[in-house]
């Protein structure tokens, strides 16, 4: 087995953890917060931080592995490939939030923020986390339909 499908294959899996995981807060746990509070959200995020830092970290290593080694890099001039464009600004948007924005104040905030406007709080998260999960849904979609022979 070459490298280039070795990295292929932890990039899928990488992006199973990552995105699956995206998907769990959103259909299930974010719909709980109506119910329950935020405690359980909190828990949530807090238990899966770690797991969506490991698993953007490979995904963005295995992918940038194959841009290397497919020598791809002209496909970020075209259009056509949009698809690789959103991967690329998805995991540049997670790893800000994740690695950046969390620790330095989206953590203090979100708790200042939610105590004081609970109703406003759940629905931004509630829309967020649908913007980020279709996003992240059609980027797949794109990658198969690209990849497969669709261009
Ligand atoms: C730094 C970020 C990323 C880079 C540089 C990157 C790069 C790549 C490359 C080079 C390929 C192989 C393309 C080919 O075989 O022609 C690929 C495949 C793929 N990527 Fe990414 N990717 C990144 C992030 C993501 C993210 C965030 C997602 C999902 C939301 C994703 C989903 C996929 C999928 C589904 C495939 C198709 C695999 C296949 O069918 O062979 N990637 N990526």
């Amino acid at each position: 087995m070459d490298t280039i499908t070795i990295a292929r294959i932890i990039h899928i899996l990488s992006i199973v953890f990552w995105i699956g995981g995206v998907a769990m807060v959103t259909t299930v746990v974010t719909p709980l917060i109506k119910k329950n509070g935020f405690e359980i959200f909190d828990k949530v995020e807090h238990q899966f931080s770690k797991q969506a830092k490991i698993s953007t970290l490979l995904a963005g290593l295995s992918g940038f592995y194959m841009v290397y080694k497919l020598n791809v890099w002209s496909r970020f001039l075209t259009f056509d490939y949009w698809w690789m464009h959103a991967m690329v600004l998805i995991w540049t948007l997670f790893t800000l939030v994740l690695f950046v924005f969390e620790p330095l104040f989206l953590d203090k905030l979100f708790k200042k923020y939610s105590s004081s406007h609970p109703k406003e709080t759940i629905r931004f998260i509630s829309v967020f986390h649908w913007i980020l999960l279709l996003f992240s849904l059609l980027t797949i979609g794109g990658a198969m339909y690209g990849v497969h022979g669709g261009i």
